[in-house]
């Protein structure tokens, strides 16, 4: 078998590499190695990235029982998830959750969280200082789990969701050492990360178990969790306790960092390219809808949240002319192909025309996936980004401290900008202030994208 070509440094330093340069180092693998490259890791060993969009399609379209996401999904997320997780199970229960999760998270649907997100939005920023510096990512870190809250969990209590905001960060610190650092899964009497996790845990599930009981007595909502309660499996069952505890968590892991870390890198993008700044502010004050959902797409692009999305193969495949072996990770690799002058010329320029002119060709623009394990929270991420977006540039003018622009850094699973997003806020917009949103016409369906 022809060996992918990849480099044969040792693992620890392709695995540093990887953190110094989450984009740059796949966007130089590609350059060097082709479309079909391999990296050689600690704990995942070797795994072969998918650089081209026809290959690409092709491991996204493949059998779901031969290209195992959740199997690799389990992998990098750790088990704070639960058993029913539609992001770790795989083949026919994989589906039958999905059925259930997909309906609410239609775009149709998440209209209707539009409100909660605009009004979220307008309390954080008229919090925010007009002269310091200070970083956006927590702030927007708070947007996007307080819209969670009420829109996904649906919770009306303002103590338990005081609770909520206080147990959920905690448990966000504790996940991220226990999920690279296996081997620190030992209790050690109540002190060790482990520990803290499992009681970090504990803290939230209570909370979730607690909203779960509630609800079922309660008249439903708009929130997902209403929805949720109100759908039936096939053979007509309802979903158990659990098996809702475990997507409500997998909802929370999956969309509520990785939204705020798409908003920040907007943000930084923006500060640093006055053209586009300028354009955007117009789009926000106009009401223009397409502009701000390109702004959106072309930072996914740009400085897409997760750099790759992993398939563990059941059996041998040829993937890109290459026999790989069962067990293999095939990764199709989100920042290399958007990085490609062929598809994106000046890949490295911030430039959401692209975006308004037409559109990427199929499985050229990937920042949710693809096939059946696309991202659910696609229409409602993009639809959260462009509102906060609007509502924030529609209040305050923002400028970065500093020309540099951030590097990016991985965080967990997702890679962030080093400093934080961090801005200065140099003016309130007074027409703007104030908590209520401005009217605005109702957003319109986010445009189906290339891998729905
Ligand atoms: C900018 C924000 C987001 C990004 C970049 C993102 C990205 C992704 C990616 C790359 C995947 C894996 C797809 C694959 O393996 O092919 C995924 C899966 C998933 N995402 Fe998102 N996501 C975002 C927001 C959200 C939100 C807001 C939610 C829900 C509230 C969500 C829920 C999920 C779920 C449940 C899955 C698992 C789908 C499955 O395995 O069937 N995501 N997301």
């Amino acid at each position: 078998m022809t060996r992918v070509p990849g480099p044969r440094s040792p693992r620890l330093i392709q695995a540093l590499r990887v953190t110094a340069q989450p984009y740059g180092f796949m966007v130089k693998r590609r350059r060097r190695y082709g479309d079909v490259f391999s990296t050689h890791f600690p704990i995942f060993g070797r795994v072969v990235y998918v650089a081209d969009p026809a290959e690409i399609k092709r491991v996204f379209a493949g059998d779901a029982a031969t290209f195992h996401a959740g199997e690799a999904n389990a992998l990098a997320l750790g088990d704070a998830l639960g058993e029913h997780s539609l992001l770790t199970l795989d083949e026919d229960r994989h589906m039958s959750q999905r059925k259930l999760l997909l309906p609410p998270f239609h775009g149709e649907r998440v209209r209707r969280y539009a409100e909660v997100m605009a009004e979220e939005t307008a309390r954080e920023v008229d919090r925010w200082p007009v002269g310091p510096e200070f970083e956006l990512r927590p702030r927007m870190q708070a947007i996007t789990l307080e819209v969670i809250l009420r829109a996904v969990f649906g919770v009306r209590d303002d103590a338990r969701m005081d609770l909520f905001r206080e147990r959920i960060p905690r448990l966000a610190e504790t996940t991220s050492v226990l999920t690279w650092l296996p081997f620190m899964d030992r209790d050690l009497g109540g002190l060790s990360p482990a520990a803290r996790f499992r009681r970090a845990l504990a803290a939230v599930d209570g909370l979730i178990y607690t909203e779960i009981a509630d609800r079922r007595d309660s008249e439903p909502g708009e929130d997902v969790l209403s929805l949720l309660l109100a759908a039936r499996h096939e053979d007509g069952s309802p979903m158990s306790d659990v098996e809702l505890r475990d997507e409500l968590m997998t909802l929370l892991t999956a969309g509520h960092e990785t939204s705020a870390t798409g908003l920040s890198w907007a943000f930084e993008r923006l500060m640093r390219t006055p053209r586009v700044m300028a354009r955007a502010v117009d789009a926000a004050e106009a009401g223009d809808d397409d502009y701000l959902d390109a702004v959106v797409k072309e930072t996914l692009r740009i400085r897409p949240v997760v750099v790759d999305v992993a398939r563990k193969l059941t059996r041998p495949v040829e993937v890109g002319g290459y026999e790989l072996p069962a067990g293999t990770l095939v990764l199709p690799a989100i920042a290399a192909v958007h990085a490609r002058p062929d598809l994106y010329p000046e890949p490295e320029e911030f430039r959401p025309e692209r975006f308004v002119d037409g559109q990427p060709e199929a499985y050229a623009w990937i920042p949710f996936g693809g096939g059946v394990r696309r991202c659910i929270g696609a229409s409602f991420a993009q639809t959260e980004m462009r509102i906060v977006l609007r509502e924030v540039l529609r209040r305050v003018r923002l400028r970065a401290p500093s020309e540099r622009p951030e590097r990016p850094s991985i965080r967990h699973v997702t890679v962030v900008p080093a400093r934080g997003a961090r801005a200065v806020v140099t003016e309130r917009v007074a027409a703007a202030t104030g908590s209520a949103p401005r009217a605005a016409p109702p957003p319109a369906e986010p445009a189906a994208t290339p891998a729905a």
